[in-house]
């Protein structure tokens, strides 16, 4: 058991996932309850997510927008229809896997800074809280057999023009939807036309294009009651619906012309399982007397629910499921000291990602292909945007100890609370938004 354990914490080693699967569970649940989100998103920014419950309220109101409008310019942009092999990448022409290929260096860099961009969140403001190396802003992700172009702001507004965009999910598709907006602002600054309480859910519109970019938090997708407190401690588990979606996504999903989705961190959580009204089991609650299912039961559950969802309704955007980000922790955990100090990404084959990574990117994969696998005319319009390997790749590009302003300014041994989860701005994830543009834009 101490063996397995140890392994599980040595990240270098390739696991033998099946084995220490259960394990692996207890342990990824022991370490994901109250105090350590607590830490992780302490209250005091208006951005933190695990800290506090979000409202049920109907918040999100400013999508009138009619996505059936006429294309006044928007040749340049992929309409949603568009030939699909299995894995929901193009056909066609197109035989180059996005996904796979490798970092190179590239002297060009950023196409924004903590400057030229005003819309990076504090904690991922890594130059302004006083990060020093700055290499890890000069790599470009290179596919194997292609080439990816740097995000082009103008043209992709141009092909945006009347066009609506929503990232629905957690703090890391915020995060990837902050370097979006990052990356067009470059071309126009947008102006903020909604924001919740908390600042978890925002849209922001382009005015000359006309062109709109929701961000709507839903970090399990479906009807969760959470009860934490303040200080994201919780008073109790949460409960969480696995088959009744969230209607802070579903109930305008008919105004978007274009979705990406992503969840996932959320689900290592302590929860209670509920289907059609009846508790199912939970994940981690040794004090309740129920079932333990396990937090990829409800990962499976939740994910076909939105799948199917996806590929019943008659309104089809092109969407985007957006696969697991593995963490980078070294030394330890979120809780226990964990770390991210490298500078530079790692050539293929140096890590390998750990057992949750590797349970929850399957566990998408799977459900991804059996909901378009039998459905193929309804399923044509989604895609995975598959950034779970290159993402593994870069340990070099999450805030670290800056996600606070100078975290060592008064005392250079500080023990400060690392992010080795969320991604600094500029940064690696603003490669996802290359992938993206060469997805949704013809070039
Ligand atoms: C974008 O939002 C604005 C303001 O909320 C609204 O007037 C406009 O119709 C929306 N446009 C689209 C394309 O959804
Ligand atoms: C798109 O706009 C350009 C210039 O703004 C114009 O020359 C072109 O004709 C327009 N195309 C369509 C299809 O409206
Ligand atoms: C941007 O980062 C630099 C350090 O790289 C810092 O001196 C400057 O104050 C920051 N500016 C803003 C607006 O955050
Ligand atoms: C736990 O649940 C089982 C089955 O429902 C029941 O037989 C058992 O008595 C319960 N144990 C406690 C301590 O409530
Ligand atoms: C990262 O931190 C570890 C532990 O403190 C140290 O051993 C290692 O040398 C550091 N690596 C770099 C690249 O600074
Ligand atoms: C898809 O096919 C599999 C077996 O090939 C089957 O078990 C499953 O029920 C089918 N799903 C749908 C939605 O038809």
């Amino acid at each position: 058991m101490v063996t397995e354990m140890s392994s599980y914490w040595e990240p270098w080693q390739s696991l033998n996932k099946k084995s220490n699967h259960i394990l692996v569970k207890l342990f990824i649940s022991v370490l994901f309850v109250g105090l350590l989100f607590r830490l992780f998103f302490a209250r005091s920014s208006p951005y933190l997510e695990f800290s506090e419950p979000p409202t049920v309220a109907t918040i999100f109101d400013s999508h009138k927008g009619n996505p059936q409008a006429e294309k006044s310019n928007a040749s340049d942009a992929v309409i949603p229809q568009i030939p699909l092999d299995i894995n929901g990448r193009d056909s066609g022409k197109e035989t180059c896997d996005l996904f796979s290929g490798k970092w190179i260096q590239d002297p060009r860099g950023p196409s924004y800074t903590n400057t030229s961009c005003p819309f990076i969140e504090g904690q991922q403001n890594c130059m302004k809280n006083g990060r020093l190396d700055t290499e890890y802003q000069y790599w470009r992700w290179k596919p194997h057999g292609c080439d990816i172009q740097p995000f082009d702001a103008k043209r992709f507004l141009r092909a945006m023009r009347d066009k609506s965009w929503a990232f629905i999910g957690d703090s890391i598709l915020r995060n990837h939807g902050q370097s979006l907006v990052c990356l067009i602002s470059q071309e126009e600054l947008p102006i903020e036309v909604y924001h919740d309480e908390d600042f978890k859910s925002r849209t922001w519109h382009f005015p000359s294009y006309n062109f709109n970019l929701s961000v709507i938090w839903s970090p399990f997708l479906v009807k969760a009651d959470i009860f934490e407190d303040d200080d994201g401690v919780s008073k109790s588990e949460i409960q969480l619906h696995l088959n009744v979606l969230n209607s802070k996504w579903t109930k305008d999903y008919h105004t978007y012309d274009y979705v990406m989705i992503s969840v996932g961190q959320w689900f290592l959580k302590t929860a209670v399982y509920w289907e059609n009204n009846k508790i199912v089991g939970c994940h981690y609650c040794p004090r309740l007397n129920l079932t333990e299912r396990g937090f990829d039961y409800a990962y499976h559950n939740v994910l076909h629910s939105v799948f199917r969802f996806i590929t019943k309704s008659s309104h089809k955007p092109l969407v985007f499921y957006r696969t697991w980000t593995p963490d980078h922790f070294e030394y330890g955990e979120w809780s226990t000291g964990g770390i991210c100090n490298r500078t530079q990404p790692y050539k293929e084959g140096d890590y390998n990602g750990k057992d949750v990574d590797h349970i929850m990117y399957e566990i998408e994969l799977e459900e991804f292909h059996k909901a378009i696998g039998n459905v193929t005319e309804n399923a044509k319009h989604v895609k995975l945007l598959d950034t779970y390997h290159l993402s593994l790749l870069r340990p070099d590009g999450h805030p670290g100890p800056y996600r606070s302003f100078h975290p060592f300014e008064k005392d250079k041994n500080a023990k400060v609370q690392n992010d080795c989860l969320h991604w600094c701005l500029p940064g690696p994830i603003d490669s996802w938004n290359d992938l993206l543009m060469r997805m949704v834009v013809k070039y």
